[in-house]
This record gives C-alpha cells, sequence and structure tokens, in this order.
C-alpha cells in the first residue's frame, strides 16, 4: 500500500523538521528543541517509513541520529554498552571460568549453574532498537559504547531474519542484539562478481558482511546479500524472559532468526561435549562460526555478575584452535613501534589459512626467531586465529636451510639510533626518541586510530603523506592543519596525489568534528607505555577532568600512591604514567594539543559518572573489609564501581566509607583512627538501596 497524499506531508515535514534541528543540534550546538520532542518526531518518521518505505527512500533525515556528517553516517550513543566477551582457549580455561562464576556467585561446589551454548558467529554484531514494536534504528558496535546509524542499510536483511515490527506481544521498548553475517556461498558469489567487475574482493565473509553493512550508499548494501542471528538484549522497558534460553524463545516468537545450533547445558562437561561436537561440524555450516559461546543461563544470576569494564562476567567465548597453513619465508622485515619497540615482521609467500589469505606474519621478537630456529628461505607454519595478527608458530623438518641464522639489528633501521634490549627484557628499543620518525609516526597513527580520536579520513597512508609534507609532526598539528594548508600556496593538499578538493573538506570536517572528545578517548590517544582503552577507561572515571588528572600526575609520591590506589593499576602502569609526564615535552604537547583544540571550538569532556549521579555512592571511596554474608566481595565491589564509587584497597583519609564485615581486622581500626565513617553490612545495603 502506497501512503495518502496526507501521510506524505505528514512524513516530509517532519523530515524537514528533523533536518533542521539537527543541524542546529550538531553544527552550531545549540538544541532548539529538548530531547523528548526530537525523540518522538524521529519515532514517528521512523514509524511512518516501517509501514511506507517509500517515504524512507525520500528522506535522508531518517537516518540522521547523532553528528551527521555530510556523507556519512550518524554516531548512536548505546544505553545499553555493548561488550565484547573473554576467550577461553581450553577445557581448563572453561572449568576456571565455570569455577570464578560459582565463586562470584557464592555457589555450593555441588551447584552449578545451567549455561547455554551457542555457535559465536563470525560477522559483526548489531543493536536494533524498537519502539512499540517497531524497528527505529539499527547501530553497529562501533567501540562498544558509540556506534555508526546504520538502520537504512538494515532495512535490506531478509524480513524472515529480522522483523521491521515484531509478531505478538512486546514491551515499549526493547533492544535485540545480534549478529550480521555474510554465508560462505554468498561470500563466494560477491568476490565473483567484485572480481569480475573490477571492485574490491574481499578477504573474508566476515570483512565482506562489514564492508556491505557500512556502505553509504544503501542501495550497495541492498545488491550484498547479509543475514542476521538474534542473540542478546540490550535496553529494555521491562522483563521479557526469566532466563536466556526463555529470551531465545521470545526471540523466534517476535520473528528473528535464531540459531538452530544453541543448546541448554545443565553443566561445564555438557558444555565442552557441545565444543567438540560443532568444532567436528564446523566446516560443514553454511556460515563461518569461530567458537562456541557460553552464557549463564539465568538472567538474574546474569544481573548479579554484572560486566568487567569490556565484557560480562556471565559468559565467554570457547575459541576453536587457530588454523594453520605452511609457506615459504620471503624475507624477514624490522618494524619500528610507536614506543620504539623493533618488531621482526616475516614477508611470506601468500597462503590461505582457513579461508583468509596471510602474507605477513610476526615473528613477536628476536628469542622467539632463535627459539623458533627460524630462517629466510624456510618453509614455516603460519596460523591465526581471530582478530589476533597471523604469527609463525615453527619451521617445517626438512627444508632447504637459508644461509645464516637472522642477523637482528642493534641501531633502529629507521633513525639509526642504538637499539637496546634492557637486562631482563625480551624487547629491544629505539633509543631515538623524539628524534626516530617511525615511533612519531607511529604514535600519530595511533593517536588518530578507531579506538582513540577515531578521525575518518586519517588512516596510515594520510598520516605517512602529511608527516612527509612536515605539516603533521604532532598531535596539535592534525588540529591546526587548516590553517597550514590554508595558509600554503593554493590549498597544496587538494591537488595531491590521491586527494581531491572533496576528500579534504571532509577530512576537515572530520578533525572538527573531533576537536571535542571524551576523556577516556583522549588518554588512550595519547599512548601512554601500558595505557590501553581499560586503563584509560579506569583513569578517566578516577580523575574525573582532563585538569584533575594533570594536575594529579604532577604530584610524586602522593600520585603514585593515589594511582596504585585504582582498580588493576599497579606500580609499572603508575611508573609509566608518571614517567610520561615527568618528561617537559610530553607535558608542552599536551597543552600544544588542548590549545589548537580549543581554537577549533573543541574541548576534552569530562568522563560521565557510571550510572545515574543521583546514586547516593557515585564518586565516593568506598572499602569493604572483612566477611560479608549478602553477596560476596567481589559481587559487593562490582555492584559499588556500577553505582560510581570507587572501591579502594586500603583506608585513607581520603576513604567516605568503610564497610566492615564480619570479622575485621586492621582496617576497622583504622577507620576509626582516621575518623572515617564506617557501615555495617546493612548499612551499605541500605545505602545503596538495596
Ligand atoms: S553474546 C555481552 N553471542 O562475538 C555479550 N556474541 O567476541 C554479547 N558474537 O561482540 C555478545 N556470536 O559480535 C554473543 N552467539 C553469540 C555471538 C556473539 C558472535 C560476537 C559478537 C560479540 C563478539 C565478542
Amino acid at each position: 500500500m502506497l501512503a495518502d497524499f496526507e501521510t506524505r506531508i505528514e512524513h516530509s515535514e517532519l523530515a524537514e523538521r528533523i533536518a533542521r534541528w539537527d543541524r542546529a543540534y550538531h553544527g552550531a550546538d545549540s538544541p532548539e528543541v529538548t530531547d523528548d520532542v526530537y525523540d518522538a518526531a524521529r519515532r514517528r518518521l521512523l514509524e511512518l517509513e516501517a509501514r511506507f518505505p517509500e517515504l524512507a527512500a525520500k528522506s535522508p533525515a531518517s537516518r540522521a541520529v547523532g553528528a551527521v556528517p555530510a556523507e556519512g553516517f550518524g554516531t548512536v550513543r548505546h544505553r545499553v554498552p555493548m561488550l565484547s566477551l573473554d576467550n577461553a582457549f581450553s577445557a581448563g580455561d572453561v572449568i576456571e571460568f565455570d569455577g570464578t562464576v560459582r565463586r562470584f556467585l557464592g555457589l555450593e561446589l555441588a551447584a552449578s549453574p545451567a549455561y547455554v551454548a551457542e555457535p559465536k558467529i563470525d560477522g559483526l554484531s548489531i543493536n536494533l532498537r524498537y519502539e512499540r514494536g517497531i524497528l527505529v534504528q539499527a547501530a553497529t558496535r562501533g567501540d562498544g559504547a558509540e556506534g555508526e546509524d546504520v538502520t537504512r542499510n538494515v532495512l535490506t536483511l531478509p524480513e524472515a531474519e529480522l522483523p521491521r515490527r515484531l509478531d505478538g506481544e512486546a514491551p515499549a521498548l526493547i533492544e535485540i542484539r545480534g549478529e550480521v553475517y555474510m554465508s560462505k556461498a554468498d561470500f563466494l558469489a560477491l568476490n565473483q562478481r567484485q572480481e569480475a567487475e573490477g571492485g574490491k574482493v574481499f578477504a573474508n565473509p566476515r570483512n565482506a558482511a562489514a564492508g556491505s553493512l557500512r556502505q553509504l550508499d544503501s542501495a550497495v548494501t541492498a545488491g550484498r546479500r547479509l543475514s542476521l542471528f538474534a542473540y542478546a538484549m540490550g535496553e529494555t522497558s521491562e522483563p521479557v524472559a526469566a532466563s536466556h534460553w526463555q529470551y531465545l524463545q521470545r526471540l523466534k516468537a517476535w520473528g528473528f532468526a535464531v540459531n538452530p545450533h544453541v543448546r541448554h547445558c545443565p553443566d561445564v562437561a555438557a558444555l565442552l561435549a557441545f565444543h567438540d561436537e560443532m568444532a567436528a561440524s564446523r566446516a560443514r555450516l553454511p556460515y563461518d562460526i569461530d567458537g562456541i559461546v557460553y552464557k549463564v543461563d539465568d538472567l538474574e544470576l546474569q544481573r548479579r555478575l554484572g560486566m568487567r569494564s569490556r565484557s560480562p562476567r556471565w559468559a565467554i567465548a570457547h575459541k576453536f584452535p587457530a588454523e594453520q597453513a605452511t609457506t615459504l619465508l620471503e624475507a624477514i622485515e624490522i618494524q619500528v613501534g610507536r614506543t620504539g619497540a623493533l618488531t621482526p615482521v616475516a614477508r611470506l609467500t601468500p597462503v590461505n589459512v582457513g579461508g583468509v589469505v596471510v602474507s605477513n606474519a610476526t615473528l613477536h621478537n628476536e628469542d622467539e626467531i632463535a627459539r623458533k630456529g627460524v630462517r629466510v628461505g624456510d618453509t614455516v607454519i603460519v596460523q591465526r586465529a581471530g582478530d589476533v595478527i597471523p604469527q609463525i608458530v615453527g619451521v617445517v623438518e626438512n627444508t632447504p636451510r637459508g644461509a645464516a641464522d637472522f642477523a637482528f639489528p642493534d641501531h633502529c633501521p629507521v633513525c639509526g639510533a642504538q637499539a637496546v634490549r634492557p637486562e631482563g627484557e625480551v624487547i629491544r628499543r629505539c633509543a631515538g626518541g623524539l628524534t626516530c620518525a617511525a615511533q612519531a609516526k607511529e604514535r600519530l597513527k595511533h593517536f588518530v586510530s578507531r579506538n582513540a580520536f577515531d578521525i575518518e579520513g586519517l588512516g596510515d597512508k594520510a598520516i605517512e603523506f602529511l608527516w612527509d609534507l612536515g605539516w603533521v609532526r604532532s598531535p596539535a598539528d592534525i588540529f591546526r592543519l587548516k590553517k597550514t594548508n590554508d595558509e600554503s600556496p593554493l590549498r597544496k593538499l587538494e591537488n595531491c596525489d590521491g586527494w581531491g578538493k572533496r576528500s579534504v573538506e571532509k577530512l576537515f570536517e572530520a578533525i572538527a568534528g573531533r576537536a571535542t572528545i571524551g576523556l577516556e578517548r583522549f588518554i588512550f590517544a595519547l599512548g601512554i607505555r601500558q595505557v590501553g582503552e581499560a586503563t584509560a577507561k579506569r583513569l578517566a572515571r578516577h580523575y574525573g577532568s582532563l585538569e584533575s588528572w594533570m594536575a594529579a600526575m604532577e604530584g610524586g609520591d602522593a600520585a603514585l600512591a593515589e594511582l596504585t590506589s585504582i582498580e588493576d593499576i599497579g606500580p609499572a602502569v603508575a611508573r609509566d604514567l608518571l614517567d610520561f609526564f615527568a618528561e617537559g615535552h610530553n607535558v608542552n604537547a599536551l597543552g600544544e594539543l588542548k590549545k589548537a583544540m580549543e581554537a577549533l571550538g573543541g574541548r576534552v569532556e569530562d568522563a560521565r559518572v557510571v550510572e545515574a549521579a543521583a546514586s547516593p555512592v557515585a564518586g565516593k571511596a568506598v572499602v569493604f573489609t572483612g566477611t560479608l554474608t549478602a553477596m560476596t566481595r567481589p559481587e559487593a565491589k562490582a555492584r559499588a564501581e556500577a553505582l560510581g564509587a570507587k572501591v579502594m584497597g586500603s583506608v585513607s583519609r581520603k576513604t567516605d566509607y568503610v564497610v566492615v564485615g564480619l570479622d575485621a581486622g586492621s582496617k576497622a581500626a583504622e577507620a576509626a583512627k582516621l575518623g572515617v565513617a564506617t557501615l555495617t553490612e546493612r548499612d551499605w545495603l541500605a545505602l545503596i538501596g538495596e
């Protein structure tokens, strides 16, 4: 049925209004309407488009949630973060996982929680938002906190796998999560077509699925065959099941494709048996799977288990063994990383390893080369597993031997400075520091990478190019690039190979769009040794703002003590952080960067407090001591952190509360001495409203 005249008018007015609000909100940073009014209008627009798809074709605005770069995707902030999974590689790892689950929950040895085992589909995860039963938005996982709005493209998936409207009774709001993938047959057919037409050939079905879903032109996506399996839940307005197993049944009833090889398992033994069965039959499945996911079945137990910074405690992915192949080692090259580490990389005769063509692999470090006896000219075994860089596992016996052992360089191949290997370490590092171009370039590449500043259009090649021109030598230069370029004769960049007027404009837009950024990404982007995403997040949450973090990093012993009081930050990481700030040039570069961002109207945004700031314990420093009765210690700690509290290991003047369990020892005494408030376990539960 086509939309009638009135509906068409309503639709076009809505689309126009929303586009205007978007411009005001994102462009001028001054919203014209409240979020509620905006959300209601968008909901209505998408509802109309779900009913009359021909309207969607005319409305670019329906795609536009969040920042709307002229031709990019909008950004979607996930209301419930999209997590990844911890990996298990052996039966031992799985047994340990089960043990951790039981200990956390304080279960008796005899009582095993039931699990659900599901194939781990090798695609990309998606969040599907349904309001009053109608699909209103689809977003990719992105970095877990923010993804891309791919609603348009998702509408090209088959209705029989991804319903546009939920069948039967559904909550007012529900987010369904699952995996978008491409079947092996569709992948092969696509690559044949691409080859014939001179288009991009994809390395594996997962890349093909991702490349197809993230197409700016949905007509292209429509020409690719994508599929979906639903398997998880995001935000919901009400509970929809008591167990994951029940939830899967509801997904089917609503009209989703649920993988047929899911199994309810009473214990670990059943999980392992299922894993082995699937490992034996995986080659015959019509799509790629790379392991089995185990999930605690009871949703109440899942809630209690909660999550770590990146993954839930209630699930784990048991990976299949890595796939291997043999090939010729043609050469060994040395790469210099952003911290100066020299890494040997094997150049290989290209070989297909489990469906992916591999031509480079890592050899880790000089000891590994020696230990494996690898020499140029050898036939070697390469393996790859999931996302990890392919590795050389060893040399095949009885192959013609290369002339000599590989001589690992003792100087940096890029800047010529000495490469030193400290006593007891396996990594040799270039001592060139600031003067080494390789290190500086790698730091810049890290700075703009996906989980850091994520500046679209500024990939590795562009950085190399801008570096060679001398235009970008430090992060601040990126934000000053437009100025540099304007002043240079005739906007040189536009006339450079591979760049046109439009791509330069887009790059400047992308840079300006990132002049405002969250504190955790900012910290991660600095590339401080050992400070990965998880640590950056903890630092951001602990210190709150860039200013207070920087101020705290000045102060010697006190700074060290405060750093090590943060969960998962040990003395080594704390040292690296303080070393970074002890270098005047780092502090200067940071100041320059901040200034350059501010000159573009940007800033570093303070970290968000985890749950509602209304939580009475948000931002409070809490110490647990003694034996708790209502929950185990890890559970109490996780719960407190979820409410925004900082859980500390020892009592100091900065402690807000000491929660005293049974048989508490010196910490309770210390609290009394320092005059810190002590709470019984009951007081604590009352305080957090449980
Ligand atoms: S559950 C909170 N179930 O694996 C956990 N994930 O490595 C949510 N994946 O990002 C994920 N098949 O893209 C789950 N049956 C399955 C899955 C699955 C594939 C992907 C998913 C996730 C990644 C984690």
